[in-house]
């Protein structure tokens, strides 16, 4: 295993990326928790993330003896600056602050090097600078800004960097982290998702027994590929729950109930709720309220289905990684709700069911490998993310059956044309809203006056920021063209062109 050590940069979890796409599993745990994390993983080699505070005000610190260890450790940015101070080295406030791209010129041939040009573009995030190295160190690569953009002591494999080698900026930076990895400190690069889904079989056999586990399906990737991992694992001592809210986008709900039944024959309770949930929302208008009572229904419905499988000892949930990471970053936790969240199985207390987490320490791209290696097919592993409250969230004003109808067939279409243009993959996700909003048109001689559709498509990496994707004209006026002649009450089409911030990815 590989230890990250966050100081509370904003793309720690990047490292953990890059680190993983090299095939060497690694976890990420705050400088709080540092020696507990060391003590328990046994590390055999350390990164120390980068950090948004500084070293010189007392920024977040870890014991020095982490370097007596005999472990080769690599430090990102803040990761050197602390390495520098707490090994004997200096750090000064940086008069020229240093952001951006940058050109480093190696100095030797540092194994962290291997391969790359003697000039490399690289990513510069910093205020503060080394201004004196430790005693064993010397200087591997130089910049303009930083005399000491990396330095190593190649004897006791401490290697550092001022840049961020984990950001796509930094052309070169994965091939830094693999010769890290591979060239320094000896992983072999064998962990892979077959591998990971042969220990996790095995884990799950181990928790569970003889025991039988319930699992929430969304419909999403997930919840899915979690279901049949542990099928896999425990066979029919799984059952499913897929609480069907009407709210999905259109067949999606049947295509769960036909991939779990007849593809991969797991018990499958098809709980079809649509009345229930689309009674529930009449005459609510108001954002919040309607999250709150889709979220609150959904727990009604599936404890009543859940209680009826006798002596259920266990709760499977997709968790991710990213849910679970101890966050120190100013990111980690939203001070203020913006939108009360809603994901499948947040059950209540009482259930006391425990918890089965087979993909806690999976990103999302992993879990998609993870699907693919179970036999899912690309398209439905790929899918883009939806929220929980479903289509509900993007009918503002009252939901009625009609809408999700209208919804769904517009949202079809739209998606249909950007697949037929090559650019799904492209986007982070891409819906449409029905607006509560009528507008005036024509079509053939006549007039009509009806709603008005708006599209949406982002780019982003982790949902916290996004940018509007910039379509082809074309490819947005053939999608207006078809909604406008094939869905019913539609007769006009806009694109929103909201960045997040300030906009929200839903409107919502
Ligand atoms: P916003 O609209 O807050 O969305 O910019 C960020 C990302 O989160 C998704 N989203 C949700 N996902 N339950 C979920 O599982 C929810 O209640 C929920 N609300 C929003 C949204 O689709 C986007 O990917």
């Amino acid at each position: 295993t590989l230890l990250i050590i966050d100081f509370g940069s904003q793309v720690t979890q990047l490292i953990a990326r890059r680190v993983r796409e090299c095939g060497v599993y690694c976890e990420i745990h705050p400088f709080t928790k540092a020696d507990e994390a060391i003590a328990r993983l046994k590390p055999k080699a350390v990164i120390l993330s980068g950090s948004p505070h500084s070293v010189i005000d007392e920024g977040p610190r870890i014991d020095a003896k982490l370097f007596d260890m005999g472990v080769p450790v690599f430090g990102i940015c803040y990761g050197e600056q602390l390495m520098c101070e707490l090994l004997g080295g200096k750090v000064e406030s940086g008069h020229d602050r240093e952001f951006g791209r940058a050109e480093i010129t190696v100095k030797g041939q540092s194994p962290i090097f291997k391969g790359l040009d003697q000039v490399e573009t690289v990513w510069m995030s910093h205020g503060d600078r080394v201004t004196a190295i430790p005693q064993g160190f010397e200087v591997i690569a130089t910049s303009e800004g930083a005399p000491y953009a990396a330095i190593a002591d190649e004897k006791r494999k401490f290697y550092a960097v001022q840049f961020h080698p984990e950001v796509v900026h930094t052309k070169r930076g994965t091939d830094m982290i693999r010769n890290f990895l591979f060239e320094i400190a000896g992983f072999s690069g064998d962990w892979s998702m077959s591998a990971f889904r042969e220990e996790m079989v095995a884990k799950i056999r181990a928790q569970v027994g003889t025991g039988k586990v319930i699992c929430g399906l969304s419909g999403g990737v997930d919840s899915s590929v979690a279901a049949i991992l542990i099928h896999e694992a425990i066979g029919e001592q799984l059952t499913c729950v897929f609480v069907d809210t009407g709210l999905l986008r259109k067949n999606e709900g049947e295509q769960v109930v036909s991939l779990f039944r007849n593809h991969y024959n797991i018990p499958l309770i098809h709980v079809q709720a649509q009345d229930m949930f689309l009674g529930a929302l009449a005459g609510e208008s108001d954002p919040e309220k309607k999250r709150k009572t889709i979220g609150k229904l959904f727990i009604d419905v599936f404890d009543k289905e859940a209680g009826k499988i006798d002596g259920a000892e266990f709760l499977a949930q997709g968790t991710l990684y990213p849910d679970v990471v101890e966050s120190i970053s100013p990111h980690g936790g939203p001070s203020t709700v913006i939108k009360s969240h809603h994901n499948v199985g947040g059950l209540p207390d009482y259930m006391k069911l425990k918890l089965v987490e087979p993909l806690r320490e999976l990103f999302k791209d992993e879990v998609r490998a993870l699907g693919r290696e179970l036999g899912l097919d690309a398209a439905f592993v790929g899918r883009h993310p939806f929220p929980g409250p479903g289509l509900a969230i993007r009918i503002p004003g009252e939901v009625t059956p009609e809408k999700v109808k209208t919804l769904q067939d517009a949202d079809a279409i739209y998606l249909d044309e950007i697949r037929k243009a090559g650019l799904y993959n492209d986007i982070w996700q891409a819906f449409a809203v029905l607006l509560p909003v009528k507008t005036v048109g024509v079509m053939g001689d006549a007039r009509t006056y009806e709603d008005v559709l708006a599209l949406r498509a982002v780019t982003s990496s982790d949902g916290m920021t996004a940018d509007f994707y910039e379509f082809p004209w074309a490819v947005l006026g053939r999608c207006a063209t078809r909604i406008v002649n094939e869905v019913r009450g539609v007769n006009r089409v806009v694109y929103d062109v909201t960045s997040k911030p300030p906009g929200t990815i839903e409107w919502e």
